[in-house]
């Protein structure tokens, strides 16, 4: 089986393709990680020359190696970097075949990102599309980081959040909005439990009907 997780910027969508990967024994991919560990490999060329061709050469190398130092790689500033590769066409290229073949995987998988339903894993049996308010995602991540320790500007955070979700919203190469066939699930009200609860509904159904139930 393969899960489709998607939504913007803190839309609970990472925490609840962790829960719904556990709960089906599914290996997970957060596809957020590629672009910023790209962004992150770039930080010191940000708004120079050379960029763009230095983020290519970054996709192209990138394996898993780069996927480790989980406090560096999803700070607020590297998700900037990451929305400024991630609009890169080669650079989308060079980590679609990567995404693809974990997507493809024997025994399936649990993409979370932007562009999972519409893109990278058009054949999704599963396609979830998470989403919240504005308010409401930036006071998540702004809980997130303070649990680790971090000062947090709210007002800085939700314009950091704005200014990601519009240049995701016009990535020429995206694909970042609800795929037809996905399942749309508003979280501004619900909790993890309660969130996690929902998907698992909606997935359980979806195959129970698939399989002609
Ligand atoms: O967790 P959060 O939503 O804050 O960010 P993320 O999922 O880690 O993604 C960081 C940035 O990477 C996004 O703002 C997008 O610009 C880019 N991204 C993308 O282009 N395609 C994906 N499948 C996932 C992320």
């Amino acid at each position: 089986m393969i899960i489709a997780v998607d939504g913007p910027a803190a839309s609970g969508k990472g925490t609840l393709a962790e829960g719904l990967a556990c709960h089906y024994g599914l290996p997970h991919l957060d596809t957020g990680l590629l672009y910023r560990a790209v962004g992150l490999a770039v930080a010191d060329l940000e708004d120079q020359p050379g960029f763009e061709e230095a983020a290519i050469a970054a996709a192209r190398a990138l394996d898993a190696s780069h996927l480790q130092d989980i406090e560096e790689l999803t700070n607020a500033r590297t998700g900037v970097l990451a929305s400024k590769v991630a609009v890169i066409g080669p650079v989308r290229q060079a980590l679609f075949d990567y995404q693809r073949a974990f997507a493809t995987q024997p025994g399936g998988a649990l993409l979370d990102g932007r562009d999972i339903g519409t893109r990278i894993c058009p054949d999704a049996d599963v396609k979830l599309f998470i989403q919240a308010d504005s308010k409401a995602r930036m006071e998540r991540r702004a809980r997130q980081l303070e649990k680790r320790g971090q000062v947090v500007d709210r007002y800085a955070l939700f314009h950091q959040i704005e200014e990601r979700d519009a240049r995701d919203m016009a990535n020429p190469h995206g694909g970042f909005y609800k795929a037809d066939d996905a399942h749309l699930l508003d979280t501004t009200l619900l909790d993890i439990e309660a969130a996690l609860r929902a998907a698992i509904a909606i997935v359980d159904r979806t195959m129970a009907l698939k399989a002609g139930h």
